[in-house]
């Protein structure tokens, strides 16, 4: 494993068991609202500190993205951390949350960890060198047809400014779908695409850290990530569109014609 993946899942997994933890203490944390249906507990900051001290100890120059905690400037390399991915399921006891840690050189991300600390998952890529979960490596899923294919979502609950649009795009992929789903951690559901579970996904307004890691997942494992466009602006725009190669083009076209009716 190169040695910067190494640091990453060492400070995935630290954070993890911090999360862990706190899971059966839920009504003695510490919670404030960021924004609207935006919150952030004493567990995040918590999990965010224990990474970055992962990373400075290991690696002291580089450039750091952290939700909670913003950006701290350094060399070339640059971490971008969601500490907790799923802060509204962790509060309420809804087992489905990560961590998401990505290595990213200029534009590039290099080497990605998205850990599930309940099950005890760990998704992990380097650029070239493939996908994998735990030791296995990992692929997408073979489905060919949108008809058979499973899709998750993330329902825009933040910014209500997608709303709309998302709706018509949500009525037509679930009328041409095997099923859609929201699981609540976008980072998580990314890593789901590249190990097969889910065979595509698209979400409207997202930031960096919730898709940093598992768009390089996906990529390492054959499947492809975009903007509703088709242009891989996606860590700018907020807006993504992943899937297998055989979904993703079938999922752009119906996200498409639901923007234009
Ligand atoms: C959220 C989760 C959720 C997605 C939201 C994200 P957070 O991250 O990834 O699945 O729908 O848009 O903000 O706030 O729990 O780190
Ligand atoms: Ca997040
Ligand atoms: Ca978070």
């Amino acid at each position: 494993m190169h040695p910067l993946l190494n640091t990453a899942v060492k400070a995935a997994r630290r954070a993890g068991t911090l999360i862990v933890r706190y899971v059966d203490q839920i009504d003695r944390i510490d919670i404030q609202e960021k924004g609207r249906n935006d919150f952030v507990s004493e567990v995040d900051h918590a999990a965010e500190d224990a990474i970055v001290s992962v990373i400075r100890h290991a690696y002291p120059g580089h450039a750091i993205l952290a939700e909670e905690s913003g950006s701290t400037p350094g060399d070339d390399y640059e971490w971008v951390v969601d500490p907790l991915d799923g802060t509204t399921n962790f509060l309420h006891g809804f087992p489905q949350f990560s961590v998401s840690i990505a290595i990213r050189k200029a534009t590039q991300i290099e080497h990605a960890v998205v850990f599930d600390p309940l099950r005890n998952e760990l998704f992990t890529a380097s650029r070239g060198g493939g996908a994998h979960l735990d030791d296995r490596r990992i692929r997408v899923s073979r489905v060919m047809h949108m008809k058979d294919a499973l899709i998750g979502t993330g329902f825009p609950f933040k910014a209500l400014s997608h709303l709309d649009e998302w709706i018509s795009m949500f009525r037509d992929i679930l009328l041409r779908s095997s099923g859609v789903r929201r699981a609540g951690s976008a980072a998580l559901d990314l890593a789901y695409v590249a190990c097969g579970r889910f065979d595509g996904f698209w979400e409207l307004g997202l930031s960096p850290w919730d898709m940093a890691a598992g768009c390089l997942l996906i990529q390492e494992s054959g499947g492809l990530v975009s903007d509703p466009d088709g242009r891989q602006d996606f860590l700018a725009t907020g807006n993504i569109v992943a899937g297998n190669a055989h979904v993703h083009p079938e999922l752009l076209r119906l996200i498409r014609t639901a923007v234009d009716h």
